[in-house]
């Protein structure tokens, strides 16, 4: 008989099933480290945190960075014209659509709608402005990472940079 094994990822809280942990979070992003068997999964959510004023700010930032950045994913992958470009900012889109809910449960409000964006036909161009938005992304992360004191925010700034920077290979 088969076994199957339950893991969770401790930055988006996500189930996934399979023979071994996935090298990357399918939700997230997050790299295999991160995830653990279900049955030691501890809710990060739900514990008491703690969180700084200054920890609650870079959430609210976060958020701004990533509903914008999933909105134009999405204008990039419904006016992108190859195939390839329209899947690789499909998935891009539901990657930071996913890091948008992190920081949404965690300041205990209703994920914000995707907003109307202008993305480009050409795929070329849209590959230029995402790295742009990624770049900048790493690097509010990185700080926010830095200035983070309690463990649950350090966890989620550390892995979101990891993460961001591994759509700046991104290339088609
Ligand atoms: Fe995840
Ligand atoms: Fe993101």
């Amino acid at each position: 008989m088969n076994e199957y094994k339950l893991y969770k990822c401790q930055i988006c809280g996500d189930p996934y099933i399979g023979d071994d942990a996935p090298i990357n979070c399918p939700y997230c992003g997050a790299k295999k480290h991160y995830f653990v068997d279900a049955r030691d999964y501890l809710n990060r959510f739900e514990q008491e945190n703690n969180f700084t004023e200054n920890e609650i700010e870079n959430f609210k930032s976060s958020l701004k960075i990533e509903i914008d950045n999933a909105s134009f994913y999405k204008a990039a992958a419904e006016n992108s014209t190859k195939d390839l470009h329209k899947w690789l900012f499909k998935s891009l889109m539901k990657v930071e659509s996913e890091h948008a809910s992190i920081f949404s449960k965690h300041l205990k409000i209703t994920k914000p709608e995707l907003v109307d964006m202008d993305a480009s036909t050409d795929g070329e161009e849209n590959l230029q402005e995402s790295h742009r938005r990624e770049q900048i992304a790493i690097e509010s992360y990185q700080k926010y990472a830095d200035a983070a004191t309690t463990p649950r925010a350090k966890e989620i700034f550390t892995a979101l940079v990891e993460i961001e920077a591994d759509h700046l290979g991104l290339d088609d």
